[in-house]
């Protein structure tokens, strides 16, 4: 009989990514998704092969919840759903709060009262590790959220480790570096920056606004990424890992690399809210600073060491920053 898998927000980047490998592996995929008024909900879904069965459901409502645990009675559970958003966060604290953390909670209580053998995988963040100075983190650092997300998701890691400490159960936290992939919603930087940059290829857009430039994050392979998370649901012990590149740079750097890959030279000016790009084919502004897209608080430098999920699981990071922005771009480039 094939293992039954559940996965929550199985329409996002990594969830796609996530039902795919587990479909390849022969798993029974089930997926929940919110009903939503805009089209394109599936859009991820639509081009993988094998089938998937999706329900109804959100994460606050532990109706929805219990009725598809009980109905498919999975063996794991990888709870990928969240506001993701960390600049939204602060606009919605407390509908990021009630998503991210008392959903993860919801849900936890009803394994341990229906199928308390099922695992249970929680996507966990390197925002949790917010501003606390350290400049490479490891899964001993110090947490220092600034953010409702980064909050709301280190509640949800403490629920995490407590439901496996009180109640033995195998419930582990991936605390996961930034990803990016094709699939990546153009909300996130990395996507907006190659995505507005192909439309200035193809003259359908002039400049791209940017928010904080000077912030350092570290950038993997989504596909990587979620390799890792059934690693560590099929590691013996449940714990708590860290993935990775171990390498940071700066927004600014990362839109230098996408115009280089794309042929366009760009030069920097200016400092602050006044920093701006220039296209040196024709002297036109290409980035500029918009104010509005700073975040309240931010974190200045996010890099993560890896080497327990390297020692403990064997995973390492395959695709490294110049690979993964030819992979977006060639990407982008095609849906022009
Ligand atoms: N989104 C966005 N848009 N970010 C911008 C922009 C912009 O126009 N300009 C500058 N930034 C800066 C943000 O201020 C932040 O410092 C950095 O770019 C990265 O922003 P995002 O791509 O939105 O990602 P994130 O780091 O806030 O969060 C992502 O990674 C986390 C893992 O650390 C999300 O995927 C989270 O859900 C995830 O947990």
């Amino acid at each position: 009989m094939s293992k039954v898998a559940f996965i929550t927000g199985i329409n996002g980047q990594d969830g796609s990514y996530l039902a795919e490998i587990l479909l390849k592996k022969g798993y029974s995929v089930h997926g929940m998704i919110r009903r939503s008024s805009s089209d394109g909900t599936l859009d991820r879904l639509k081009d993988i092969e094998g089938d998937i069965q999706l329900y109804f459901g959100d994460m606050s409502d532990s109706v929805s919840l219990s009725n598809i645990v009980l109905k498919i009675s999975p063996d794991e559970i990888y709870n990928l759903a969240a506001q993701s958003d960390v600049g939204v966060s602060f606009i919605s604290p407390s509908y990021t709060e009630r998503i991210n953390s008392l959903g993860t909670l919801n849900l936890l209580e009803i394994i341990k009262k229906h199928k308390p053998i099922c695992k249970f995988y929680q996507a966990s963040t390197s925002e949790m590790f917010g501003s606390s100075g350290v400049k490479i983190v490891n899964e001993e650092s110090v947490f220092c959220p600034v953010s409702p997300y980064g909050i709301s998701k280190l509640s949800a890691y403490w629920f995490v480790k407590y439901f496996r400490n009180a109640y033995g159960m195998f419930t582990t936290n991936g605390i996961l570096f930034n990803h990016e992939s094709p699939r990546r919603g153009s909300n996130f930087v990395t996507k907006k920056i190659i995505k507005q940059a192909c439309e200035i290829i193809v003259k359908k857009r002039e400049k791209i606004k940017l928010g904080n430039l000077n912030a350092k994050r570290d950038w993997g392979y989504a596909e990587d990424y979620v390799n890792a998370m059934w690693m560590m649901m099929h590691h013996s012990i449940p714990d708590d890992f860290i993935i990775s590149t171990g390498k940071s740079y700066t927004i600014e750097c990362f839109c230098n690399m996408v115009f280089n890959k794309l042929g366009i030279k760009i030069e920097w000016e200016g400092e602050g809210i006044n920093r701006k790009a220039i296209n040196t084919l024709n002297n036109k502004i290409i980035i500029e600073v918009d104010e509005n897209i700073y975040r309240p608080l931010d974190i200045c430098h996010l890099e993560g060491d890896y080497s327990k999920a390297k020692k403990i699981l064997g995973w390492e990071p395959k695709t490294d920053l110049d690979q993964l922005i030819d992979i977006m771009v060639d990407a982008e480039m095609i849906r022009m």
